[in-house]
């Protein structure tokens, strides 16, 4: 068996204010409870919560995250975090390169790349997000886009510990839309492949997520799926009831 711990990461996105750190709580005393079983538990909060839940996070283990953060570790950059703050904060990971900061605020492989260079020097690890968009995979492109977003989107520093991919195909998120069981097994196989030979020797070693509408119903099916080490959630993460009902399938 390939060492490799099962990951259950949550994604608030622009969700949660204090009074929802109630879930938050609730997500660290059921995981401290056994409830998801063999799998890490991890929750990427907005950054004005990260404080506050940090104390819950590390007693029971539950592994906090943030959303985003610069490439530098300080500066004149107003209204962006370091990852040296989020850090600070109590963060452990942060995820990178989300379509939706891909796409809303302009961000290219090359910047994600160096973010997530970042994070890792501030000793955070990395969740750095692909995938591939509805028209791309209806003109049979899924495979090179998401192969040329990891080549440019990982550092080369990058360890089994100090990065986790996500694949997010875009279509599939906040729609209830997923591929079918056969197009993530053939993604998630590509990606493996495509990190061994980015980075040598450790393709076997790094976590692969899936992303997209998971939910309750369908996170056994997702799960089962070979080379799929976890998934990353959106929506069904702001409430603990379906978000551990998901990490229970480990
Ligand atoms: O990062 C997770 C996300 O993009 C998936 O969102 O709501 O489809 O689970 P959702």
């Amino acid at each position: 068996q390939l060492p490799r711990r099962p990951l259950v990461a949550g994604n608030w996105k622009m969700h949660g204010l204090r009074k929802d750190l109630v879930e938050a709580e609730k997500i660290c005393a059921a995981t401290a409870a056994g409830e998801a079983g063999q799998a890490e538990v991890v929750i990427c909060l907005p950054a004005t919560l990260l404080i506050s839940a940090a104390p819950a996070c590390r007693s029971a283990g539950v592994g906090l995250g943030g959303q985003h953060c610069h490439d530098e570790p300080s500066g004149a950059f107003t209204g962006d975090i370091s990852a040296e703050m989020l850090k600070d904060a109590g963060a452990s990971y942060v995820i990178l390169g989300h379509s939706e900061r891909r796409s809303g605020h302009n961000e290219g492989n090359e910047s994600v790349r160096e973010k997530a260079s970042a994070a890792l020097r501030a000793g955070l690890t990395a969740i750095v997000c692909v995938g591939e968009t509805r028209a791309e995979r209806e003109a049979g492109e899924a495979l090179p886009v998401v192969g040329s977003q990891l080549t440019g989107s990982i550092p080369k520093k990058s360890t089994p510990e100090s990065l986790v991919i996500a694949y997010e195909p875009v279509w599939a998120i906040g729609t209830g839309l997923t591929p079918t069981l056969q197009d993530i097994a053939a993604m998630h196989r590509f990606i493996r492949e495509r990190i061994d030979v980015d980075l040598p020797g450790i393709g076997d070693r790094i976590r692969l997520l899936y992303g997209g509408s998971v939910k309750p119903g369908n996170a056994a099916d997702l799960l089962g799926v070979e080379d799929v080490d976890g998934a990353l959630v959106g929506g069904a993460s702001l409430t603990a009831r379906d978000f551990m009902a998901i990490a229970g399938v480990y």
